[in-house]
């Protein structure tokens, strides 16, 4: 709670100054190192002095197999982390890899160049450096964040970035989730990062770090295939009506808790945002969202709805109360599903269908366990 406090105050005062730690760099970009063979990568928002993704791509480039590192910085030239870009020139950095030897990126291997405006990622300048990059890689200002992204998907860049969890509601970014065009990293431990920073840290004493700032529900978002996307959540419990109850306003059963998804019900199904970590699109489909924009933008989908005086422009309502916003999902049927007893039609949404267990007829007599055996049968 705290760490979105502070996220809060980031985004509303333009706060953005808060840097990313090698170690949780390393974590994430470990997962995708096969991408990088032979590509250009961008960090569009990284002074290359004090940014530790110039530092992870610079001292891995060969390991990587890396064709081009370029990082641009935005307006500040001290040599300071706080310096709060007080300088109106901006540099930008290249580097081809280790020249002499010696695996380490030395000064004169790194080509320095000035732009001629402040390196702000959206002037021309740094869009033709876009246009130069396959993958880009950085911590954007969480203030800026949906333009970046925006920039990002009108350049048909891949990417891998760290954003807050929050944007998963917002307007323009809800989309690109639910279509499938972008979708969350590996993330950080218990969706919570400590960034390098001078703002003040509202953490708790055993969680507190010196220099640095606890911030909460941040994650990592990527177009770059992992295989995390593709691992099926496991899942115990079974629909019943009175654990999961339909909201009052949409064809939708409540799930509070991502864990609880029930493994047999086919029809639409409202989940927490923190579902996207679990999110395997050859498991589920995601047709919409119940939160505060989404009447207005028809974001709940194909899902019936009905207005509720309570749900201030979409938000789920349940027994007459608003709820947290809520993905809306619905199940992939898929051949070989254990559940296979369950019907599945999209006229039937919200039809509930009683799980059963598939009738497997067993081949042996129960008073003689010894008669089957198919080592023995195969010898
Ligand atoms: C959250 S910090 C992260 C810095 C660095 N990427 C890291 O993770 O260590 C965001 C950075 O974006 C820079 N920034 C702010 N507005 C920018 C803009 N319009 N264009 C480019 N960079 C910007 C800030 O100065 C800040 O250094």
């Amino acid at each position: 709670m705290a760490g979105n406090v502070n996220l809060h105050a980031a985004n509303k005062n333009k706060k953005d100054e808060f840097y990313t730690q090698l170690v949780d760099i390393e974590n994430e970009l470990r997962h995708y190192k096969a991408h990088f063979k032979g590509k250009t990568v961008l960090c569009n928002c990284d002074d290359p002095r004090v940014s530790n993704f110039f530092h992870y791509f610079s001292y891995n480039f060969e390991q990587l197999g890396l064709k081009k590192l370029i990082t641009t910085c935005y307006k500040s030239q001290n040599r300071d982390l706080f310096s709060q870009n007080d300088s109106e020139r901006a540099i930008w950095l290249e580097y081809f890899g280790d020249r002499n030897g010696n695996r380490v990126p030395d000064p004169e291997e790194i080509g320095i160049h000035y732009f001629e405006g402040d390196g702000d990622f959206r002037s021309k300048e740094c869009v033709e450096l876009l246009k130069e990059a396959d993958i880009v890689v950085t911590n954007p200002p969480f203030s800026l964040f949906r333009e970046y992204v925006a920039q990002l998907m009108k350049y048909e860049k891949k990417f891998v970035i760290i954003g807050n969890q929050n944007a998963i509601t917002n307007k323009d970014f809800f989309p690109l989730i639910r279509d499938n065009k972008v979708w969350l990293g590996y993330g950080f431990k218990g969706g919570a990062a400590h960034f390098i920073s001078k703002y003040e840290d509202t953490a708790t004493a055993g969680d507190h770090r010196e220099g640095m700032i606890r911030v909460s529900g941040v994650n990592w978002f990527t177009n770059l295939e992992i295989p995390k996307r593709h691992e099926d959540m496991i899942l115990y419990k079974m629909y019943n009506e009175e654990e999961y109850p339909k909201y009052d306003n949409y064809d939708a059963i409540n799930i509070d808790k991502t864990a609880d998804i029930p493994i047999d019900y086919d029809g639409f199904m409202g989940v927490p945002i923190t579902f996207m970590d679990k999110y395997s699109p050859d498991q589920f489909e995601i047709l919409g969202i119940c939160a505060g924009n989404s009447r207005l933008n028809k974001f709940y989908g194909i899902v019936p709805y009905s207005p509720h005086v309570e749900d201030r422009g979409g938000c789920a309502v349940l027994n007459n109360k608003r709820v947290y916003s809520r993905i809306l999902i619905r199940r992939r049927k898929r051949i070989g599903d254990v559940v296979g007893a369950n019907h599945y039609s999209p006229l039937q949404v919200g039809q509930p269908t009683s799980y059963k267990l598939p009738e497997i007829p067993l081949p042996m007599a129960a008073e003689d366990p010894e008669s089957y055996n198919p080592v023995n049968k195969e010898d």
